[in-house]
């Protein structure tokens, strides 16, 4: 696995975070260094997703960057079970088709262009049981957000679940500050640089718009789903499990 030194490499940045090559070609090492148990949830996903998918429904996986996500459920799903990612980032797209073909998973699994952003109508979401959006609904704009839940939820079969793992606030300041510092500490843990950590908090500060708690909630509700409940939380880490009800 390449290691990640994007924000090491680079004496000034100054610009806006991007899923480019440079970052395709590092991204898992920066996955697994990035975010806290990111390996641990997806275990969860997988036990979530074991449950929750229908045979001969459809999987899919928003924001699928290196197709990680899916390449772990195409060995823990029925293979009547579609299995479709999504990205806007043509690099993370290559690197996922290259992983998934690599493991003799290229015809199993369908990677494809999508913008949540732009692009909303032409994604095709129907007939899913199970739709995971890990670290990736921060990056959606927030008036977008709305539609693109609505959009999901209108796609999904009753019964079925969307997971959600996304970076979040508190109500309290000082909370978000404490938080945002054993952060800190838990990527020094992982070798990254002070310079390294301030570079990238710069580049996120303006494309990463995290919700809070609360406001995490009353986006999937009022988008339909009515069972949410938080799977997962390290800090400002969390998970959320959604249900369409029938
Ligand atoms: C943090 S990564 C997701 C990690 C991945 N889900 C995982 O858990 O391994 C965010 C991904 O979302 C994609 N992305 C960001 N904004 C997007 C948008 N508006 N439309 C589609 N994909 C987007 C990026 O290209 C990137 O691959």
């Amino acid at each position: 696995m390449a290691r990640d030194e994007v924000f090491g490499n680079t004496a000034a940045r100054g610009s806006d975070f991007q899923f480019n090559e440079e970052v395709a070609n590092v991204f898992d090492d920066m996955l697994v260094r990035s975010v806290p148990f990111y390996l641990e949830q997806q275990s969860l996903i997988e036990e979530i997703a074991r449950r929750f998918a229908l045979s001969g429904s459809l999987v899919l996986d928003l924001g699928c960057s290196t197709g990680t996500t899916l390449i772990r459920l195409a060995g823990q799903l029925d293979p009547k079970i579609k299995l479709l990612g999504y990205d806007n980032s043509q690099p993370m797209l290559e690197r996922a088709k290259t992983n998934a073909a690599d493991l003799g998973l290229g015809d199993r699994i369908e990677f494809s262009y999508g913008d949540f952003n732009e692009g909303l109508d032409d994604l095709v979401i129907e007939n899913a049981s199970v739709v995971t959006i890990c670290w990736t609904l921060q990056f959606v704009r927030p008036l977008r957000r709305d539609r693109l839940i609505r959009k999901i939820y209108e796609g999904m079969v009753d019964g079925g679940v969307l997971i959600v793992t996304d970076k979040v606030l508190t109500n309290d300041s000082n909370m978000n500050r404490f938080f945002i510092d054993f952060y800190y500490d838990f990527k020094r843990r992982n070798d990254y640089s002070n310079e390294e950590i301030s570079k990238k908090r710069e580049a996120l500060e303006n494309v990463l718009i995290p919700y809070r708690f609360d406001e995490n909630f009353e986006l999937f509700r009022r988008n339909g789903f009515s069972t949410v409940e938080t799977f997962f939380q390290w800090y400002n880490f969390a998970g959320f499990l959604c249900v369409k009800n029938i």
